[in-house]
């Protein structure tokens, strides 16, 4: 039983009256237990699930995904129409990005943000008309710049003074104009619940305002390129508005000085949106954030005289991460008690740290569920570590999961979607899960799962054959 007194648990993890339930916005909104006590995502059983596809999987729930671009797309929209002005929400694919979800992100209305020559190259497979994509990235290839310039990419946002001279290079020798964007550091760097402004950050994007102003000045004098505006992202996983208010009324000082050289006719300001890992986490609403942010960059540009530009915004982890749950199957519980007498369960799953590496990067904190029954014996302290052979390897740091937890069970871990597959790695030889996407009660492969073959096919000194 219980002994809080001796507990390791941390202080903001409060003991469930219920360790079966599933605590409201950190999970799809199709999740439930049907009446045998298993959960249900996208109208299909866990268990289901899990007989079609193995573990671990990471489960896509398409509706959440819709119902959050939509969301994102309508406030946007929303908020910049009362202002007289209009707002491009781009998905930032660095979330999770397969061409099933730029597909659907873009017929829910979006656009798409890639950094690299592979998410160009999934976007561009996917079908997204290359108008509609935005491509970041302080390092971008001179090959990787001449495909986006070739196939006719929307925006290119530059990051250093080298890359104008690329950029305009690239669209020169294509023949055309493109379109592009500079990204600044305004200064502000928001976390979760808070924010800092510093003077400059000691960070590798973005130019300072002084550099912005020479490299808009290069630009404008190229006929290769096109100046719309500029952007900025301040940081990820942020809760509240205060951030993105404070980055907005620096970078505004920058674009009404722009204003003096030319048209600005677009202001990026990034993404950060965060979203509820734990029940204890309480992201604004999406509707509000939107409207309390536009309405202060219209009360900016209003104090300044300029006008209110439209407003573009890249949102990846509050589109997709909370759409999406890992299961994995449980192998070994074991009981550790300290000198102290405080002990807890650790549960090992057959994933860990190389289908999440949040929890050891980042410290980042998660929870979890059985998911294929249903308990009635009391709480227990867990932590949900991986097979990895590390210590740091840990899914889920600080739950308290039903006591007989045991091997066979399923265990889910929500929100899950945003950068889990996307940091994926092979550490230890380990095969990546599957993508599945769920709705309307079927499941679909989106990306398959890797075969230890896959994972043995780069050592040249394994014939193919063999590879087993
Ligand atoms: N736009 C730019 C220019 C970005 O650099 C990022 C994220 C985003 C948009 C999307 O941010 P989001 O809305 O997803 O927060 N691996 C870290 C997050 C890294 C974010 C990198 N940039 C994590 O797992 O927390």
């Amino acid at each position: 039983m219980l002994s809080p007194a001796d507990s390791l648990a941390p202080d903001w993890l409060v003991i469930p009256d219920d360790a079966n339930g599933l605590a409201d916005g950190v999970w799809p909104a199709s999740a439930h237990r049907d009446a045998d006590g298993v959960i249900v995502l996208g109208g299909l059983p866990v268990d289901e699930i899990v007989r079609a596809h193995g573990t671990p999987v990471l489960v896509l729930d398409e509706d959440e995904v819709r119902a959050r671009a939509r969301a994102f797309h309508d406030a946007f929209a929303a908020a910049t129409a009362h202002h007289g002005t209009s707002a491009r929400v781009y998905y930032a694919g660095k979330a999770f990005l397969s061409t099933a979800i730029a597909r659907w992100v873009v017929e829910e209305g979006l656009n798409v943000d890639v950094c690299t020559g592979g998410e160009l190259a999934v976007a561009l497979a996917a079908g997204v008309e290359p108008a509609r994509l935005g491509f970041h990235g302080n390092n971008k290839s001179e090959s990787e710049i001449e495909r986006a310039v070739s196939v006719g990419i929307g925006t290119i946002i530059i990051d250093s003074a080298i890359e104008v001279e690329r950029v305009a290079a690239a669209a020169e020798r294509a023949g055309t104009v493109q379109r592009v964007l500079v990204r600044v550091n305004s200064g502000v760097h928001a976390e979760t619940h808070d924010f800092l402004a510093t003077a400059h950050e000691d960070q590798k994007f973005g130019m300072t305002f002084a550099d912005a102003l020479t490299a808009v000045a290069r630009i404008r004098e190229l006929p290769s390129l096109d100046f719309l505006g500029v952007h900025c992202h301040i940081g990820s996983q942020i809760f509240g508005v205060a951030g993105f208010r404070e980055s907005a009324a620096r970078v505004l000082e920058l674009h009404e000085k722009l204003l003096a050289g030319g048209e600005v006719p677009l202001l990026n300001l990034g993404g950060g949106f965060g979203i509820a890992y734990t029940s204890v986490d309480d992201p604004t609403p999406i509707a509000r954030l939107a409207a309390e942010i536009v309405d202060s960059v219209a009360a900016g540009c209003a104090e300044r005289g300029i006008p209110l530009p439209i407003l573009a915004f890249e949102p990846g982890r509050a589109i997709v991460g909370t759409a999406g749950v890992t299961l994995y199957e449980v192998g070994t519980t074991k009981p550790v008690t300290l000198d102290s007498g405080a002990s807890r369960l650790y549960v090992s799953v057959d994933g860990g740290m190389s289908d999440n590496a949040r929890p050891a990067l980042y410290g980042a904190q998660y929870s979890a569920r059985v998911a294929s029954r249903t308990s009635t014996v009391a709480p227990a302290l867990t932590r949900v570590v991986g097979k990895h052979c590390e210590s740091g390897d840990i899914v889920v740091d600080h739950e308290y999961l039903p006591a007989d937890v045991a091997p066979g069970d399923t265990l889910a871990v929500p929100a899950t979607g945003a950068y889990c597959a996307s940091l994926s790695s092979n550490y230890n030889h380990v095969p990546r899960p599957a993508v599945v996407a769920v709705a309307g009660g079927s499941s679909r492969v989106i990306v398959r799962g890797e075969t230890i073959d896959d994972v043995l096919s780069r050592d040249t000194g394994i014939s193919n054959e063999g590879a087993r």
